[in-house]
């Protein structure tokens, strides 16, 4: 197995399904607020990739294995301590100070297109508002790494120097990823790696840089649930994720919103 180039026909179908992924965020984010449950926003995506977009939930179902149940929602809801693939559930119902990623992956016209943000919800206390913007930050460092020529090494080195020089560690267990025909191809995208390592960026490649950002300790650990990683400490993790095209003279963020833009701008 390798790396993908994809066509420039392929190309153009993760455009479009990395526009509707962003769109999906851009739909729901109104609805983050005090009191809803991260069940109910789980339906309203659902609703709206199937009925409006007419695209597939990808992780529904997704990931099943022998000894293990396949995701079980549409969307995932990453609330605080956890890490990633957190389960939507009508029991969780958002609360003032809570910390939220949500993490959206849709299927156009057989190609993935996945994104995911965070959002505090009521007035941030300054410690999360540092963690969360710092993570943002560290995506979008790893995103201005990307060019042909460059190593996959340099996006998770440019990713771990900013969030330890702030203090944060960087998970490792869960990485960024490939995209395309499949939800998760090669190669893997370390976000704690050591810059002039591993392959070599070509254009026509498309991964995503998804890092996960903690305030304390770096390891995580899953819950009986099967998915939902949390860190040891229970300390609160960020995250935020975009796909991401190798181009002819650097990047395209195939998953960029309307209206979005860097923060190192
Ligand atoms: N969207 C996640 C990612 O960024 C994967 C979720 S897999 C699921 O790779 F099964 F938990 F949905
Ligand atoms: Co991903
Ligand atoms: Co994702």
């Amino acid at each position: 197995m390798s790396v993908i180039i994809k066509t420039p026909e392929q190309i153009e179908k993760m455009r479009i399904a990395g526009r509707l992924a962003g769109e999906v965020l851009t739909m729901i984010a109104p609805h983050v607020k005090e009191g809803i449950t991260t069940g109910e926003l789980d339906r309203i995506c659902h609703d709206y990739m199937v009925n409006v977009q007419k695209t597939i939930p990808a992780p529904l179902n997704y990931g099943a294995a022998p000894g293990r149940p396949g995701f079980p929602k549409s969307i995932c809801t990453s609330l605080n301590d956890v890490v990633c693939h957190g389960i939507p559930s009508d029991k969780k119902k958002l609360k003032k100070g809570d910390a939220l990623n949500i993490d959206i992956t849709v299927i156009k016209d057989g190609y993935h297109g996945d994104t995911s943000q965070m959002f505090i919800i009521g007035e941030p206390q300054e410690h999360m508002e540092r963690l969360v913007d710092v993570t943002r930050e560290c995506m979008y460092l790893g995103i201005q790494q990307v060019r042909p020529g460059a190593y996959l090494g340099d996006i998770g080195a440019a990713i771990a120097k900013h969030a330890h020089s702030n203090h944060y560690s960087v998970v490792e267990e869960y990485c960024g990823h490939g995209i395309g025909e499949g939800f998760h191809e090669e190669p893997q995208v370390t976000h704690n790696s050591i810059a002039g390592t591993g392959v070599k960026l070509q254009e026509g490649m498309i991964f995503t840089i998804e890092p996960m950002i903690n305030a304390g300790r770096k390891e995580t650990k899953l819950k009986g649930d099967g998915w939902t990683a949390v860190t040891k400490d229970r300390r609160p993790s960020a995250q935020w994720e975009h796909t991401i095209l190798v181009t002819k003279d650097g990047y395209e963020i195939l998953t960029l919103r309307e209206g979005e833009t860097s923060p190192l701008a």
